[in-house]
């Protein structure tokens, strides 16, 4: 049985799933709204779409493997010509948190290496300024404690994430730090700041990156652009 808010994610999910054309390289968001969509494309690869994703994360290069979703990678093409993913925040600039899930970094490398991006998000990430979900950056383990300093300075409380009592490790090897700033006035240049700390390997500010969001609320699909 799902909640009102899973009914929106598959809603937004399948919805988006109607932007991909035959013969389309897409980059393969991460989280619970993207597995619908990934569910989606898989039934319309059986009837007879030809597409090649790249994922994000190794959940979605599962979820993609399950519903038979084509992969490839970037050592076989040179660009995407559509990302589609999920979000924790947009506001009304359309910038985004992001890394949730604790995959920012593939995501961001497939939403920069796309001409389009699309977000697909149900109403409750829809806000006026980013900064009530904490936002993650992804960090080196050698050195973390250093590392954690120095984004402390820019004014934050952090903590690092963990799972089942571990700490919580990426795919990519890293740990994430989740950073309360509060309100963030400024995200591309929190975004500037966060990245040229020694550590950092990337954050979950998106600034100026996103197309089009689609946006699922108990009435309607609409979308932001
Ligand atoms: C993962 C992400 C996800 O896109 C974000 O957390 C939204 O997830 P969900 O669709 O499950 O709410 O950034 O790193």
């Amino acid at each position: 049985m799902l909640t009102e808010q899973d009914q929106l994610k598959k809603l937004v999910g399948q919805e988006a799933a109607h932007y991909i054309k035959d013969g389309m390289k897409i980059g393969l968001g991460s989280g619970s709204t993207v597995y619908w969509m990934i569910k989606m494309l898989g039934e319309r690869v059986k009837e007879g779409l030809h597409i090649e994703g790249i994922p994000s994360s190794n959940q979605t290069a599962e979820w993609a493997k399950e519903f038979g979703v084509p992969l490839t990678d970037f050592s076989k093409v040179e660009g995407l010509d559509v990302t589609i993913d999920g979000a924790d925040e947009v506001d009304g600039n359309l910038n985004l948190v992001k890394g949730g899930g604790g995959a920012l970094f593939r995501e961001k490398v497939i939403a920069k290496a796309a001409k389009e991006l699309i977000i697909i998000v149900d109403e409750s990430k829809v806000v006026e300024k980013l900064g009530d979900f904490p936002l993650p950056v992804e960090v080196l383990p050698f050195g973390w404690e250093m590392t954690a300093a120095k984004i402390k300075e820019l004014g934050c409380e952090l903590t690092v994430r963990s799972k089942d009592n571990e700490v919580y490790v990426t795919d990519n090897g890293n740990y994430i730090l989740d950073c309360q700033f509060g309100k963030i006035e400024n995200p591309e240049m929190l975004d500037q700041e966060l990245i040229q700390i020694v550590g950092v390997v990337e954050t979950g500010l998106f600034t100026n990156m996103t197309d089009k969001v689609i946006v699922g609320s108990k009435d309607k699909v609409s979308l932001l652009e």
